[in-house]
């Protein structure tokens, strides 16, 4: 996607430096700053502290580390200490121990002496793949999107609301949530956006800012502003991302994302979760009892960051002293999703929905 009419991806490899880029996403949706990462720790710390954040990017941010420490050091210890380093960054999201489990099963059978470049060339690989994934999850859910404006007057925008962000900035491009949004934008259907504030991180700032970027209309609404939509007939569609999702169907994805789902039930709104298949586990079923949900730092809760006056600044929101709960995500049960938007079609939040559309994965 474009930042200021120039096309980026949310990671690249500078061959002439020999290391990756991110966008420290830390500083948007106010300021656009580039950090080159130049150490194991510097990759672990992106993850951890969210410069770059997103269950797909943070997956292929991983890939790239792993082919960093392969270069330091390409040994089978060296191999198994950056396989731990990189998987303690974050819990919840499964792409990290995918894109990990990845690397390693490829790099163990070969010599020490190639492992560092073939990590390197898988890493492209999984970025590139990404792109392609969320552009065929853009496809079928354009699809979606589409019958809805069929049954409208025309020039009346399909509303959409979507929760956090699974934006082009939370994969490597295209986004998985907002594929279908820029795509439907861009064949000429009118879309127009509800965007989840997303506290404590107001992750929806980010998808304001693509939105706004991609000239896509869009509100910016307070958390508990959906329910109240969906009573009065303001949204069409929900569509969220997924950090996880289980063999079964069940969604973890970011806090306050059941919610939703549940009012959109009450409310006979469909409701999808945009799924590439990495953030598939197959390893679990239910989602409640078996996804570790991270619980994040208690200042995420009680200050808030935000453009000041002079530059970006965080503020106390809290009375001195008050102690914060911050669990970071939740699953929706599989019973309230009404699909899953995959890079291979829609199917139903099931475990023969899934095992339908992959089967070359449901049986491993
Ligand atoms: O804590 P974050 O910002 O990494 O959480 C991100 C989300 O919950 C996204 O919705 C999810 O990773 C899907 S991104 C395509």
């Amino acid at each position: 996607m474009k930042v200021n009419g120039t096309p980026f991806r949310s990671l690249w490899w500078d061959q002439d430096a020999g290391a990756l880029q991110i966008i420290d996403q830390r500083w948007l949706p106010h300021e656009f700053r580039i950090q080159q990462l130049n150490s194991l720790a510097d990759y672990c710390t992106a993850i951890t502290d969210m410069h770059v954040r997103g269950a797909p990017l943070i997956g292929a941010t991983a890939a790239y580390g792993m082919a960093f420490a392969l270069r330091e050091d390409p040994s089978d210890s060296a191999m198994q200490a950056a396989y731990d380093q990189l998987h303690a960054t974050r819990p919840t999201a499964i792409n990290l121990r995918w894109a990990l489990d990845r690397a390693s099963a490829a790099m163990r059978p070969l010599t020490p002496t190639h492992r560092a470049e073939a990590a390197l060339q898988l890493a492209h690989h999984i970025a590139d793949e990404d792109v392609e994934i969320n552009r065929r999850i853009g496809t079928h859910g354009l699809a979606l999107i589409r019958a809805i404006a069929e049954t409208k007057p025309a020039g009346e925008p399909v509303r959409l609301l979507t929760h956090c962000n699974a934006g082009w900035i939370a994969t490597v491009d295209w986004g998985t949530a907002t594929s279908p949004m820029y795509q439907a934008h861009d064949a000429g259907i009118p879309i127009h956006v509800w965007v989840d504030e997303t506290r404590p991180r107001n992750q929806g700032a980010l998808t304001a800012w693509e939105l706004g970027s991609h000239g896509i209309s869009h509100s910016y609404i307070t958390d508990n502003a959906g329910g109240h939509l969906m009573q009065h007939g303001q949204v069409d569609m929900v569509i969220t991302g997924t950090d996880r999702t289980t063999r079964a169907g069940d969604v973890c994805n970011k806090i306050g994302t059941y919610l939703k789902a549940l009012a959109a039930r009450d409310n006979g709104v469909p409701f999808y979760v945009a799924l590439p298949s990495p953030t598939i586990d197959w390893t679990v079923s239910d989602g409640i009892a078996e996804i570790p949900i991270e619980d994040r730092p208690e200042h995420e809760i009680t200050h808030v960051q935000g453009r000041a006056q002079h530059g970006i600044a965080t503020v106390q929101v809290t009375p001195e002293g008050t102690p914060g709960g911050n669990p970071a995500f939740d699953v929706t049960p599989a019973r309230l999703v009404t699909g899953l938007i995959t890079e291979r079609g829609i199917c139903e939040a099931s475990e023969a929905g899934l095992a339908g559309l992959f089967p070359d994965m449901a049986a491993r």
